[in-house]
């Protein structure tokens, strides 16, 4: 299940980004100083400059763009710092070449993309001029090095700030390739044919070189495709306890294995976690990575993971499917105990922390209010279809459709067939856990009766009758809410519709002139 994580992944991302660009952007500018080796591009000079130059680097930007008036400066040290390595840092101001910016389907600022000739890729290394001049220098390099000589290898090794991967032989060559490929941003790559090294650790080996372990770690696994050895330089080649920022985020987001936070308060209090943490690290290796994070800075990520903001605190995110283990904020966190708590969570003994509303003692609309505790129950319910909309608070889409599927709930619960085959419901999503893919707000998904492991996701337009034939069309009973008898008597019935009756008449009447 893919589901939610989008969603949540990019929220939170971005969460993280903007506390250390808020922290940073001051009176700086977006537009790189001209006296830099940043150089301005337009659509008349940018394809002959790509033409010219193997390796570029382009920042599509806006000068009033907040995040690109922190990176300006960086951008332009960056530039200087590349400028001999004959590696280009420009600048396309989006607000003057819409068109250029149009073709490469410019969303947001800054965008980075890299252009290797013709060849266009994100940029996925940090806004700083170090990482920006260490990602683009990886990038003009072949992705494996082939260094034969032990002493070379081993200052290479020493020199490089990142973990690396080295292969003794070329047994394995083109799935080391594509690994390579694969992971350029986060490791240096090596095959060698040193015989010292052979025999140290054995021939067509692949080992891991990390400041982290004193010995490097050797693949033992048989199976050696392509898959199973990413997955494992991936969860191998983490620290036991990293940092959480906004740098190494997306490493920890596609790891695909529950994340363990600790949040602290100070750096002393995070060294005096150290031991247990890489301890509890090293014995949850490849199932659970462990990350501390600078409370200071990104407390308010705690109420993502649906906990509050009280630190220091402890808690487990399964990232697949978006659950939250807690260690309980009563309690006072002790190492011991988290230790404890750990062991439990890798037993399957903990329960996920849900967010929920209260459940409404009534429902006071004809849309059926679902909350986190409640969300299963309702859609599961085989004798009817149930149609809900995952809504935010905040979203303008969301509160522009809100009137239209009242209305719509209100069509459905003025007749009796309608009341017994379908129910229209909705849930804030952003105050309630649910299991779902919602990549947007508003979503709309329809749970037929008897059939409820298939839902349909709604794709078509918002207005009334729209939404009608998406529920005659996908719904297990096909019911046509045009064609409904207006048979319930009493609007009591409905628990006090926030509507008035006037507009009521009038939905029936509409009812009416269709049939
Ligand atoms: C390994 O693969 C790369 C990329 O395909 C190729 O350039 C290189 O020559 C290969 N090396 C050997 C020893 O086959």
């Amino acid at each position: 299940m893919k589901f939610f994580s989008a969603l949540n992944f990019k929220t939170i991302s971005t969460l993280l980004a903007c506390v250390s660009i808020a922290q940073a952007a001051g009176d700086k500018e977006a537009i790189a100083d001209p006296n830099s080796a940043v150089v301005k591009l337009t659509s008349s000079t940018f394809s002959k400059f790509l033409d010219e130059n193997p390796l570029v680097l382009a920042e599509f930007f806006a000068p009033w763009c907040g995040h690109c008036k922190a990176l300006g400066p960086e951008f332009a040290q960056a530039a200087d710092e590349l400028e001999s390595k004959d590696i280009k840092l420009a600048q396309i101001d989006c607000t003057e070449e819409e068109e250029l910016c149009q073709e490469y389907g410019i969303r947001g600022y800054p965008t980075l993309k890299v252009f290797k000739g013709r060849d266009v890729l994100d940029y996925e290394g940090t806004r700083k001029s170090d990482g920006i001049v260490s990602y683009m220098i990886k990038q003009s390099l072949p992705p494996v090095s082939l260094i034969d000589d032990f002493e070379e290898l081993l200052t290479y090794i020493e020199d490089q700030p990142v973990p690396v991967i080295v292969e003794t032989g070329v047994k394995l060559n083109e799935t080391f390739y594509q690994l390579s490929d694969a992971n350029r941003d986060d490791f240096v790559f090596v095959q060698t044919k040193s015989a010292e090294l052979k025999k140290k650790y054995g021939e067509d080996k692949i080992l891991i070189f990390s400041k982290e372990f004193e010995e490097p770690l050797i693949y033992s696994d048989e199976d050696e495709s392509y898959e199973t050895l990413q997955q494992w330089v991936k969860a191998e080649s983490l620290p036991y306890f990293g940092e959480l920022d906004g740098s190494t985020y997306q490493k920890y987001s596609t790891a695909n294995i529950p994340l363990a936070y600790l949040f602290y308060t100070s750096e002393e209090e995070r060294e005096a976690w150290k031991d247990t943490v890489v301890e509890l690290a090293k014995e949850s290796r490849g199932k659970i990575n462990f990350v501390g994070i600078d409370s200071t800075k990104f407390g308010r990520h705690a109420e993502n993971l649906n906990m509050q903001q009280e630190f220091p605190l402890f808690v487990i995110h399964d990232v697949v499917t978006n659950k939250k283990y807690g260690f309980p904020q009563k309690e006072v966190l002790n190492q011991k105990e988290v230790a404890a708590f750990v062991k439990r969570y890798s037993v399957g003994e903990i329960d996920p922390i849900v967010k929920t509303e209260e459940i409404p003692e009534i429902q006071e609309n004809f849309v059926y209010k679902i909350v986190g505790k409640t969300h299963n129950d309702i859609i599961n319910d085989e004798e009817k279809d149930v149609l809900v909309k995952y809504y935010a608070p905040w979203c303008g889409h969301c509160k522009r459709l809100a009137p239209v599927y009242e209305e719509l709930a209100e069509l459905y619960a003025s007749s009796k067939e309608g009341k017994s085959k379908i129910r229209i419901a909705n849930v804030d999503a952003t105050l309630n856990d649910v299991e779902v893919d919602i990549a947007g707000y508003p979503t709309l998904i329809l749970y037929p009766a008897g059939d409820k492991s298939n839902p349909i996701v709604h794709k078509g337009g918002r207005d009334l009758q729209s939404l009608v034939n998406f529920i005659k069309e996908s719904g297990s009973f096909e019911l046509d809410g045009n064609a409904l008898e207006d048979d319930v008597e009493s609007i009591d019935e409905v628990e006090e519709p926030v509507t008035d009756d006037d507009s009521i008449k009038e939905s029936k009447e509409n009812t009416h002139d269709e049939l």
